[in-house]
C-alpha cells in the first residue's frame, strides 16, 4: 500500500489569508483612479506595499512594542504614499479611499469554492492580518459569514505574518496540526513562510508572478482559489 507522508495527508480544514487573497485590494485602485487621474494604480499598489512592509516593521522591532492594528497601519502607508507620490488628498478623500478599502471586492469564485468545501465537510477560515473589525465588514460585505468556521486575526497575538505566533492561531484555532491544514495565500512570502511554518500550502499566483527565490517552494501553486479542490481529489 502506498505510503502517505504525514504532512500530504489530505488537509482536514483550509485557511485562507485575507487580503489579495479573497479580497482584491488592487479594486481600491478604480476609486483612487477617480479621484487622481492617472495615479490610480501606483496608488494602490505602493500602498499595499508599504502596508505590508508596515507589518513587518513593527513585529520585526523592539519584540512587537510598536504594534498598531492593520486598520491604523493601512491609514499610515496611505498617507506616506500619498506624500511618496506628491498627492494631496482631503480628509474626505482620504476617508473615502479608506472606505473603499473596507468593502474591496471579493474574488468571483470565492463562494463556489467555500461551498464546495463546506460539502466535503472541510473546516474553513481565514487567518488574516487584518484586525477582527475590517474582517468581519469584509466577510459580511462578500456574503460569505455562513461559509467560514473560523475568522482569526493575528490582533490576539499582536504579531503580524510572518511571525510564528501569527501562524500558530490557525492550529489553534482547528485544533489541528500545521501539517494537516492547507493554507491558501496570494502573496507569496505569505505562502512561503506558512510553508517553512509546516502547513501544507497552495499559492495562489494570480498575477503570473515568479516565487520568491528563497529555496523553499509551496507545497501547491494556482491561479485561482479553485486550485483548493485539488487537495481534495474526487473519491
Ligand atoms: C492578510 C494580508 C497578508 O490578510 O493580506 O493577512
Amino acid at each position: 500500500m502506498e505510503k502517505i507522508r504525514p504532512s500530504h495527508a489530505q488537509p482536514q480544514a483550509v485557511l485562507f489569508d485575507a487580503y489579495g487573497t479573497l479580497f482584491d485590494v488592487y479594486s481600491v485602485g478604480l476609486a483612487a483612479e477617480q479621484l487622481f487621474p492617472g495615479r490610480g494604480e501606483a496608488l494602490s499598489r505602493l500602498w499595499r506595499d508599504k502596508q505590508i512592509e508596515y507589518t513587518h516593521l513593527v513585529t520585526a522591532s523592539n519584540d512587537g512594542a510598536h504594534y498598531q492594528p492593520f486598520w491604523a497601519l493601512t491609514l499610515a502607508s496611505l498617507r506616506y504614499t500619498c506624500k511618496r507620490l506628491k498627492l494631496a488628498p482631503t480628509p474626505a478623500q482620504e476617508q473615502q479611499l479608506m472606505n473603499q478599502y473596507r468593502h474591496l471586492s471579493a474574488f468571483p469564485e470565492n463562494r463556489d469554492v467555500l461551498q464546495a468545501l463546506k460539502a466535503r465537510g472541510i473546516q474553513t477560515g481565514i487567518l488574516s492580518n487584518g484586525d477582527p473589525e475590517m474582517l468581519g465588514i469584509a466577510v459580511r460585505s462578500a456574503g460569505l459569514e455562513g461559509l467560514l468556521d473560523h475568522v482569526i486575526s493575528v490582533d490576539a497575538v499582536r504579531k503580524y505574518k510572518t511571525h510564528p505566533e501569527a501562524y500558530a492561531l490557525g492550529e489553534q484555532a482547528t485544533s489541528l496540526r500545521a501539517g494537516q491544514i492547507a493554507f491558501v495565500s496570494s502573496n507569496s512570502w505569505d505562502a512561503l513562510a506558512a510553508t517553512w511554518y509546516g502547513y501544507q500550502t497552495l499559492w495562489v499566483n494570480r498575477y503570473d508572478l515568479p516565487f520568491e527565490e528563497l529555496g523553499t517552494q509551496p507545497v501547491r501553486t494556482g491561479s485561482t482559489l479553485n486550485d483548493v479542490l485539488g487537495f481534495f481529489p474526487a473519491e
